[in-house]
């Protein structure tokens, strides 16, 4: 295995990238010539079929020791908390709900073994829908790799830094930093900072995009300069591997006698890629009110419905607030859309309390939710002069289809009981006099 050095990336979302480890391992001119450098094995990796446009396609061209069909035959191992679609196991409610962080494993548990699903939509065999999980470990994967054929993978480190050694090279990724492991690419995940917690959006659907800007112009938001992509560094060794799939649902394990990461050379635009979120743009109102949480959108993946996603992932940053006459935090909304949230560290602007750092809350399709009551008051009687919101980084998956939590997330202790307390203690403060019985209509 090469040493490591500081890590380098190249920089740009969508982009074709090039990067070789070794000097002169890439194929100058075409794909697939008779003889590939080195002695190489090239294999193209497809994230989309071969006949997508052009704006959507997306593929790489890896060049390694063997190819990736060199190992044994598959075998099906048990999945323990990792839950895929139809999630119709459990009724769903129309309940809000929250959960207090998941505790630390008290077991040797890797980043694959640690994942729990708290909840999902669509269907993976059809390519619609998410599903949410929440990882938490504390070794680093070692000669044991993983891909998931169902969907990729956005992941949100919330406690301790992740090293991801992926087939086109190694990323690092800390709390208010995310990276996107694109379907079917291998992978392993070191703890650099042991015990390590986050959450993970598995995207059944088209893959991750920067949404559009309108007429927020040319700019803004995440920018496509700050998206960060590996280059090449590969693995030539031999020994006992073991590969993990995620493929309909179901976890696979197979045997290899080599490390899977042995791509020396790559091309192409299907790439993993990480994102410092403390990078993003945050546009918001300079007048009053504030906008619908879409301008805070890192990420979307959309459906077929124009400006209806499939997952957007969509974060609230520090920011400053300016607005005027306005009731500064989030209002309250009942929306189609179904949110859910989670919070890499610090408080919420709309909760006070309850909303912990790798806790979750979902609140689905029609369900109403906002501020508690004592941010309600409070922002009702604060004095509108400019103040920054500090030390904060909640985020949401938002999706156009319900997500229904697991039976797991709703039988685990770290289930807050009392949630719709929260909102008990909103008072009347309606100040309207007469009348209990007549309206508009029945005074006519
Ligand atoms: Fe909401």
């Amino acid at each position: 295995m090469q040493k490591l050095k500081t890590l380098q990336y190249l920089s740009g979302f969508g982009s074709e990238f090039a990067s070789e480890a070794l000097s002169g391992a890439l194929p100058v001119g075409q794909n697939s010539p008779q003889k590939v450098p080195y002695g190489l094995y090239a294999e193209q990796l497809s994230g989309t079929a071969f006949t997508a446009p052009r704006s959507e396609n997306r593929r790489s061209w890896l060049y390694r020791i063997r190819p990736a069909s060199v190992h044994s035959a598959f075998r099906q191992i048990s999945s323990e908390g990792l839950v895929s679609s139809p999630f119709d196991r459990v009724i769903t409610s129309p309940n809000q709900l929250r959960w207090s962080p998941l505790p630390l494993p008290s077991q040797p548990t890797d980043f694959v073994d640690g994942l729990v699903t708290i909840a999902g939509n669509g269907d993976h065999t059809v390519q619609v829908g998410m599903a949410v999980h929440v990882y938490s470990a504390n070794i680093s994967m070692v000669e044991r790799c993983f891909y998931n054929a169902d969907g990729e993978f956005l992941i949100v480190p919330q406690l301790g830094t992740l090293r991801l050694h992926t087939e086109l090279g190694i990323l690092e990724v800390a709390p208010q930093e995310i990276a996107v492991i694109p379907r079917g690419m291998r992978f392993r995940v070191e703890l650099l900072e042991g015990a390590s917690r986050g959450y993970v959006c598995e995207n059944y659907g088209a893959a991750f995009r920067l949404p559009e800007l309108g007429p927020i112009g040319a700019n803004g938001l995440a920018n496509a300069r700050d998206f960060l992509i590996p280059v090449a560094c590969f693995e030539d060794l031999e020994g006992k591997f073991e590969l993990v799939a995620k493929f309909m649902g179901q976890l696979w394990t197979c045997e290899m006698d080599h490390s899977p990461l042995d791509v020396v050379a790559w091309h192409g635009n299907y790439v993993p890629y990480k994102y410092d979120l403390r990078l993003f743009n945050t546009i918001n109102t300079v007048s009053y009110d504030h906008p619908d949480p879409s301008i805070f959108t890192v990420l979307t993946s959309p459906s077929g419905m124009p400006g209806t996603a499939n997952i957007d992932f969509v974060i609230f940053p520090p920011r400053w607030m300016v607005a005027e006459n306005t009731f500064r935090p989030p209002w309250f909304h009942r929306n189609m859309m179904s949110e859910y949230m989670g919070l890499v560290h610090g408080t919420y602007d709309a909760k006070a309390e309850g909303f912990l750092p790798g806790g979750g809350s979902l609140h689905n399709s029609m369900s109403g939710h906002g501020p508690d009551a004592v941010t309600f008051e409070k922002a009702s009687e604060a004095t509108l002069a400019p103040h920054r919101i500090e030390q904060t980084l909640a985020f949401m998956f938002e999706s156009r289809y319900v997500l229904r939590p697991t039976a797991f997330a709703l039988a685990a202790p770290e289930l807050q009981k009392n949630y719709q307390d929260c909102w008990q203690g909103l008072k009347k403060n309606f100040t309207g006099k007469n009348s209990t019985t007549k309206n508009v209509a029945g005074k006519v």
